[in-house]
């Protein structure tokens, strides 16, 4: 069923644009064994932003050998023109950024027609009230804490306040996201502002170990929202 997680919790989404291209199914393995749930996919044309990551036939490949949920960032000029492909290919939630899509309305039903729980994403200058027209309608908001394009980048902490504002303003069944230069000195920050899911590339995939490496963040982040789990 492509409904998007509903229980309360921190959980932790790790990036693949991190991993090792030539590993990338051990990659997903092991950490799926290793408890992740959420399965963070970039998707990237070149357009919106400045650099090209992988499409719609990888996530397609890893589907079939993972149960985790698949959470598509889809930073495409034209993720209407697109969605289904990604649908098809098995994401369970699409997120598309607000900075491209004229009648969010639109995109919102559109996704819905295809049967996938619904992201939107805002980059760091976007404010909140971009996305006030669909704010209810959507199981997740994602809120970009570097430029969209690459991974390995510095957190923007100055984006915690629109975290702030939208965790007062979600209910309690929309999810908080957050993705960009998370990693030990970020993740509580993010996660005390009220983000339940993060996203971690590189602070997981370019360690040495990265399932000890992403229960290592979890356990930050859940201590510094002091919750059990
Ligand atoms: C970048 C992507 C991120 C990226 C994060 O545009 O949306 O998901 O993988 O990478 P890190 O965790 O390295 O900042
Ligand atoms: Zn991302």
């Amino acid at each position: 069923m492509n409904s998007f997680p509903k229980s309360p919790g921190i959980r932790m989404a790790p990036s693949l644009l991190a991993a090792d291209f030539t590993r990338l199914g051990e990659h997903v393995d092991e950490i799926e064994r290793g408890g992740a749930t959420v399965l963070h996919l970039d998707v990237m044309d070149g357009h919106f932003v400045p650099n090209l990551s992988y499409g719609a036939v990888v996530i397609e490949a890893l589907r079939d050998r993972s149960k985790m949920f698949f959470d598509t960032h889809l930073m495409i000029e034209e993720p209407k023109r697109y969605a289904e492909s990604f649908v098809k290919a098995g994401s369970d939630l699409i997120t598309f950024h607000i900075e491209v899509v004229k009648h969010p309305e639109a995109m919102v039903a559109h996704l819905r027609e295809l049967g996938v729980a619904v992201g939107v994403s805002i980059n760091p200058t976007t404010p909140v009230s971009a996305i006030e027209s669909i704010i209810d309608d959507v199981d997740l908001v994602l809120v970009m804490s570097i430029w969209p394009g690459f991974g390995g980048q510095k957190f923007m902490p100055e984006v915690l306040d629109k975290v702030v504002e939208l965790k007062k303003r979600l209910g309690p069944h929309q999810r908080l996201e957050i993705d960009g230069g998370i990693g030990p000195k970020t993740v509580g920050l993010a996660a005390k502002a009220g983000v339940d899911t993060l996203v971690a590339g590189t602070a997981i995939f370019r360690q040495p170990d990265p399932v000890a490496a992403m229960k290592q963040l979890y356990s930050l982040a859940v201590d510094a929202v002091g919750e059990a789990g």
